[in-house]
């Protein structure tokens, strides 16, 4: 049975990949959340009746829950594990609308979110990556997907002048990284890592912004659309799901996909 462990499965794009993944009863969903209880509520509400979800707790920062997790994963599936994805992050609300200069002015504020973007995006990933390897090197599909965003793609940074978000984009581009290091060792054992953009997709992040910084996301949102004139807005996180999924089903280490970074098209086309 493939099976599947999911960080950040409470809400967003994780929760959205339990859903479609589980929805095949084959399947072996494990959702890593920080609030086990809210989201096994959810799945009780949501996803009635699906008994291969199982929902462990674990913050990805914590790694003594995260080895308490790669245990539980190993009973419940027997050893193995087919696919991690990495999707759980700090998508921070702090350096979302301002360029990085502007944030300077604050220079310890600037300086502890950009930390807790690298601590959460990259480090802690770096440390469940390494903690799953083992059930990846004995399971069968041996993928590992990391979530990136076209926001840590020097082209479109400089071609557009994307300014905002840059703890956030320079965690991303790091782990990004990290994912080709980690392609680098494993590829010999038949371990594909890989980085995955959604595309925008929206899931609540603009919910507690000001109508200042909404005008500063309506200006994110002009040079997306020079970018990408066809792009209509985020998509919802069934469609971007969706498209991820089947941009893993598609990668193989002979197809070239080993320690890339592409977008929910398999490309380098971000929106
Ligand atoms: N949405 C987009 O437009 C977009 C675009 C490009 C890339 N992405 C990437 O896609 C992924 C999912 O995005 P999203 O929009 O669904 O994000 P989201 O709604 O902000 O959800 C983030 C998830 O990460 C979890 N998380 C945060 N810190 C954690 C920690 N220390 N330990 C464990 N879990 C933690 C959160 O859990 P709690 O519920 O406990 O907070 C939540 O489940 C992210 O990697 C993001 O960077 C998203």
């Amino acid at each position: 049975m493939p099976s599947y462990v999911i960080t950040g499965a409470s809400r967003g794009l994780g929760f959205e990949f339990v859903r479609q993944l589980s929805s095949d009863s084959n399947n072996i969903i494990i959702g890593l959340v920080r609030d086990k209880p809210t989201t096994e509520k959810a799945v009780a509400e949501e996803l009635a009746g699906r008994s291969n979800i199982h929902i462990l707790q674990a913050d990805i920062t914590d790694y003594e829950a995260v080895k308490s997790a790669v245990a539980q994963t190993a009973k419940i599936t027997g050893g193995g594990l087919d696919h991690l994805i990495a999707n759980a992050a700090y998508v921070s609300e702090y350096d979302a609308y301002d360029p990085i200069g502007v944030l300077s002015e604050d220079p310890q504020a600037l300086e502890e979110d950009v930390l807790k973007s690298f601590q959460i995006n990259v480090v802690s990933n770096i440390h469940l990556i390494n903690q799953f390897m083992p059930l990846i090197l004995a399971g069968n599909a041996r993928k590992v997907i990391a979530l990136s965003t076209g926001m840590a793609d020097l082209d479109p940074i400089n071609q557009y002048e994307l300014d905002t978000a840059p703890g956030y984009a320079i965690s991303k581009a790091a782990m990004n990284v990290a994912i080709g290091k980690f392609h680098a060792q494993y590829k010999k054992q038949g371990v594909l890592c890989m980085s995955i953009c959604p595309g925008a997709v929206e899931t609540g992040h603009f919910k507690n912004a000001t109508p200042e910084q909404m005008v500063k996301a309506g200006g994110m949102f002009q040079k997306f659309l020079a970018y990408s004139p066809q792009f209509k807005g985020p998509a919802t996180p069934e469609a971007a799901v969706k498209d991820v999924i089947s941009v893993w089903e598609k990668a193989s280490i002979d197809g070239g996909s080993g320690g890339s970074y592409v977008s929910h098209y398999g490309n380098k086309q971000w929106l």
